[in-house]
């Protein structure tokens, strides 16, 4: 009887089977190995581009003290954290954060009131609570005019916070005490 040439027969399906193995362990061997470059080249790039945080600077110039007119200047608020008060002496900057938890109040000129739309603080123009649960003035930031170019620097971390007094109009601060340097420019 003669051997049908259409079969394989079974020495060559062995064989087959084998080389399929074999490519199947190369390709998952080369796979491995390309997937490890890739991260050991992605690494190396991540590594030249190291991930900074950005802090806003504490201290900052904001300007000429003839750039700020009478009353609250609220354009710095979002930027900086802060409005500059003008007054017929000189020039103080608030610190835009609620002494109850932190919100940024909004300045209602109407008013003259800084009110915090959290729980309901409320501050006159002197940063003085005047209603809700605030239970500090608001702070002040430390100014001084740059001996170079005249313009105001801000010190945002350096803060006047003197103890207030209890009165029937809320807690209040002496303002003669907080028109000193360096939370004062005379102008
Ligand atoms: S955070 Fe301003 S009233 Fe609470």
């Amino acid at each position: 009887m003669t051997a049908n040439p259409s079969v394989p027969d079974a020495q060559q399906v062995l064989k087959e089977q084998e080389m399929s193995r074999r490519r199947f362990f190369a390709l998952v061997g080369w796979g491995g190995f390309l997937a490890s470059m890739g991260g050991a080249t992605f690494g190396t790039f991540r590594f030249m581009f190291p991930e900074v945080l950005y802090e806003p600077p504490t201290i900052f110039k904001i300007g000429k003290p003839t750039d700020y007119g009478m009353g609250v200047t609220d354009t710095l608020k979002k930027e900086r954290q802060i409005w500059v008060v003008r007054n017929d002496k000189g020039l103080y900057v608030l610190v835009a954060i609620c002494r109850h938890l932190g919100c940024t109040p909004n300045w209602f000129l109407d008013q003259q009131r800084f009110r915090c739309p959290c729980h309901g603080s409320i501050y006159d123009i002197y940063g003085n609570v005047r209603g809700g649960p605030a239970p500090r003035t608001l702070w002040r930031a430390a100014i001084a005019l740059d001996p170079i170019d005249g313009q105001v620097v801000v010190n945002f971390i350096q803060r006047q916070d003197p103890d207030p007094k209890s009165t029937p109009e809320g807690l209040t601060v002496a303002e003669e005490g907080r028109e000193v340097a360096p939370f004062f420019v005379t102008t």
